[in-house]
């Protein structure tokens, strides 16, 4: 095996440090975690499950701009269906016919939905959710999963973080996953002022191995909401088309009332949206939630193709297919250099832990050195897999994988 490069990446630093002297901390929110000295910053290129960073070197992409990419970067049918949208018109003072269309296509695809409506960020999908949820109630709290993540607004965020109140985190409880005893403890006590539940289809924390739903998990907890009318809000904006298209919740056997949707709706164009029931229709009338671009028509026509596509290929098999061989061949190569790697979640979306001596520490001397040899996967998040990864690709990783640890072992 030839010896791989590890990159030098002076002129992400350089720019880096122009950002920082106009945007606080340079590059801020989720981008702004991986940033490290020796880390990539900026881009230069993407195509297929490649990128391109501005010192010229390129990475198999394992992250997937945090799950939007699905079908590979700037994949011709979905970016010639935005073009040829945004040639017709993009932001027009009317809504365009693609709105319709993308609605009826979710609507038959999406199991057990009959509406849709669209945003930008899968934030604004989990915030209207709420406030359907709320609409059609008439009661406030919502529940959701100890260490669940809904987006960036303050109530999603950890009581305490910086510009936060306190009075913003009062009406949502938390519980911890797989545990239905604990939901069923917190609807005794506020059963009938509980709006909602929301969680993802499966556990993904951050610093965290990911948890999947223990047999029996979601019918008991559809059974607890059911009894008590409270709203099922499934926050599939990071699962959603990786593990079924029909949905997450269809693989997990559950009949949720709300389903959020983000990231891969669009392949990286800026789209979301929240899909529901019939019984909850009057509620998505009558709640007022709306921005701006709410109505770009291009997202709309990049995502009908790339919900399109998904389907040709069976998108949600090969990524797990895809992301089976990934794994398995990164475990292989950890034991054959001695370290034992941990992978958990789905196998589209998984996560990455070396057990053992050094802990977190060891995991991300491994990881970056993955990093500084192309194969760009993140520490403490879960990665994410596409259809548009190559054997190319499982083959190069595994190498970059196998001189990683050989770099950490001298
Ligand atoms: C499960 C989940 N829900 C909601 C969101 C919020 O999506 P966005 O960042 O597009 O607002 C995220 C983002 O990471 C997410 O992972």
């Amino acid at each position: 095996m030839t010896t791989i490069e590890t990159a030098n990446t002076s002129q992400s630093q350089a720019l880096l440090a122009r950002a920082k002297s106009v945007i606080p901390k340079g590059i801020s929110g989720h981008y702004g975690y991986a940033v490290s000295d020796e880390s990539p910053v900026f881009f230069q290129s993407s195509s297929g499950s490649r990128f391109t960073d501005i010192d010229g070197n390129e990475y198999v992409d394992w992250m997937c701009a945090y799950g939007p990419m699905i079908v590979g970067y700037n994949h011709p049918a979905v970016d010639t269906a935005a073009a040829s949208q945004m040639a017709a018109g993009n932001t027009v003072s009317l809504a365009a016919p693609v709105l319709v269309d993308l609605a009826e296509h979710l609507v038959d695809m999406v199991d057990g939905v009959d509406w849709a409506r669209f945003g930008k960020n899968g934030a604004d999908s989990t915030t209207l959710a709420v406030m359907v949820a709320r609409a059609a109630t008439g009661r406030k709290y919502v529940v959701k999963v100890d260490g669940g993540y809904h987006g960036a607004a303050a109530w999603m965020q950890t009581p305490g973080n910086p510009g936060t109140v306190d009075g913003e985190h009062d009406l949502i409880l938390s519980v911890p996953w797989n545990d239905p005893a604990a939901l069923q403890t917190v609807i005794d006590e506020h059963g009938d002022d509980i709006a909602c539940f929301m969680s993802s289809p499966y556990h993904h924390p951050v610093f965290e191995d990911n948890e999947l739903p223990a047999d029996g998990y979601w019918s008991a907890v559809e059974a607890m909401c059911r009894n008590a009318g409270i709203v099922i809000v499934v926050d599939d904006v990071r699962s959603g088309f990786r593990i079924d298209l029909a949905g997450s919740h269809v693989a997990y056997g559950f009949s949720p009332d709300l389903v959020c949707f983000g990231k891969a709706l669009g392949n990286g164009h800026p789209i979301a949206a929240l899909t529901g029931t019939d019984a909850l229709r009057q509620a998505a009338t009558d709640t007022f939630y709306t921005g701006t671009q709410f109505f770009n028509a291009a997202p709309m026509a990049a995502s009908l193709a790339t919900l399109k596509e998904l389907q040709a290929i069976d998108g949600a098999n090969r990524v797990t297919e895809i992301g089976q061989r990934l794994n398995a061949g990164l475990i292989d190569v950890a034991s054959s250099r001695g370290h034992d790697l941990r992978v958990t979640g789905i196998p589209a979306m998984p996560y990455y832990r070396l057990a053992g001596e050094g802990g977190f520490k060891q995991h991300a001397r491994w990881i970056a050195e993955c990093v500084k040899r192309g194969a760009y996967l993140l520490s403490y998040h879960n990665n994410f897999v596409s259809t548009a990864h190559t054997d190319a690709d499982l083959e190069r990783t595994w190498d970059i994988a196998d001189q990683a640890f050989q770099a950490l072992d001298t």
